[in-house]
């Protein structure tokens, strides 16, 4: 198939337009750069010996993504947007009208351009504070902490509404627990602008000399040290399930319903025939502490920390239960904490000062 990638030159996009192209695809990237540099896709060609052709564009730009797409595109990968979630509270109607505008805009282009299958990036944080973990995907969607959150909630509603209007649309949405790591040539990973807003980020710099300490958020939460509790995910297990996704989604006969999972937990998964909710996670928790425990075995580096107070709209613990995405793509996780370490650690050493040179 050909996949016109959005955000293709960002840290998901460029590890999936990698996995794409080994599996096989062929990839059009598009990103306005505006968080990211031109070198990451140069580099998924050098490491695939393909082809990614490039468009620097802005996904609101409605014209210019129908021109893109009227270029034989089978189906779309949405990660273009802006993700730092204290920005958000600052600057909501950028966040507004950049992610949703955006999409908006681009889906107004496939649907003129005829293209009309979707994965769209969706977040963990669309559940807000959940009751319970694990985080399946019958847990209700809550109320996300930051314009960012809601965000990705309202996308998610609009592309639903979209497949309920029309059976010719097909969506996927993937709910990311917390992406990490880096692919294993360390020659593509994750290059924060300024002061990293995520943890793994933050310990790289710390290791590599960039930053002197790390500040935990809280160690006063009801974990078992404290420290709040995510489920990492390597990057690339995460870009390897949007690939499962793009071929679900390819192979999904939505005019024969008999064909379709019509098990109670598919149903309660805010899923319908032709819109599919699934988590990316790995379905394990790990605190603030082994994480950095995890980095310093992986790197022989000390990562010098200091706790500091808790960080507005963190919560304690957030981890997935994977078990839609495994029976239903046939994926799951394959990479463990200290494989996502080593890699982080690996593209950091390479890259001290990601792309730029
Ligand atoms: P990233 O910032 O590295 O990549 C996003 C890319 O989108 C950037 O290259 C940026 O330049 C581009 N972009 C932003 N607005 C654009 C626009 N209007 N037009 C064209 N390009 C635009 O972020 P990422 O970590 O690769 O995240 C990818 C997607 O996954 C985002 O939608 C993000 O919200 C979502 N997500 C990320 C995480 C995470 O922890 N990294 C977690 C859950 C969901
Ligand atoms: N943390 C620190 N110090 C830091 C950074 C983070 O202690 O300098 C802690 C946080 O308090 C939290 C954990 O490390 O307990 C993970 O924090 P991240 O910022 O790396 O990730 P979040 O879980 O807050 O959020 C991430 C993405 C969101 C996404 C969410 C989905 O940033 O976009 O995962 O679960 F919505």
């Amino acid at each position: 198939m050909k996949l016109l990638v959005t955000g293709a030159t960002g840290y998901i996009g460029s590890h999936a337009a990698l996995e794409l192209l080994d599996a096989g695809h062929e990839v059009v990237g598009v990103d306005n750069l505006s968080n990211s540099s031109r070198e990451s896709l140069r580099r998924v060609e050098a490491l695939t010996g393909r082809d990614v052709p490039f468009v620097q564009a802005d996904i609101r730009d409605r014209a210019a993504m129908e021109d893109v797409l009227r270029e034989g595109i089978d189906a779309v990968m949405h990660f273009a947007g802006l993700k730092a979630v204290g920005e958000s509270t600052e600057q909501p109607l950028a966040y507004y009208e950049n992610n949703i505008g955006g999409t908006l805009a681009l889906t107004q282009a496939m649907e003129a351009a005829g293209v009309r299958r979707m994965i769209f990036s969706s977040s963990a944080t669309v559940y807000g504070d959940p009751a319970r973990v694990p985080i399946d995907e019958n847990t209700p969607t809550g109320r996300p902490s930051n314009p960012y959150g809601y965000s990705k909630l309202m996308i998610e509603q609009i592309l639903r509404d979209l497949a309920a209007a029309d059976s010719r649309w097909s969506v996927a949405l993937l709910r990311y627990f917390n992406p990490v790591g880096a692919h294993a040539s360390g020659q593509i990973g994750e290059d924060p602008q300024g002061i990293p807003n995520n943890l793994v980020p933050y310990i790289s710099q710390v290791a590599v000399g960039r930053r002197e300490a790390l500040s935990i958020f809280g160690d006063d939460y009801p974990t078992p040290d404290g420290t709040g509790v995510r489920d990492y995910i390597h990057v690339v297990d995460l870009a390897r399930g949007h690939v499962r996704a793009l071929e679900f989604l390819a192979n999904a006969v939505s005019e024969r319903p008999d064909q379709l999972d019509q098990s109670p937990q598919a149903a309660g998964a805010q899923a319908s025939a032709n819109c599919h909710v699934w988590n990316l996670g790995t379905g394990r928790g790990y605190s603030v502490r082994e994480a950095v425990a995890a980095f310093e075995k992986a790197s022989g580096r000390s990562v010098p920390v200091q706790v500091a107070p808790r960080r507005p709209g963190d919560i304690a613990e957030c981890y997935a239960d994977p078990t839609l995405a495994r029976q239903q793509l046939g994926w799951q996780a394959g990479h463990d904490l200290d494989a996502m370490m080593r890699d982080a650690w690996h593209w950091q050493r390479q890259n001290p000062q990601g792309y730029e040179v």
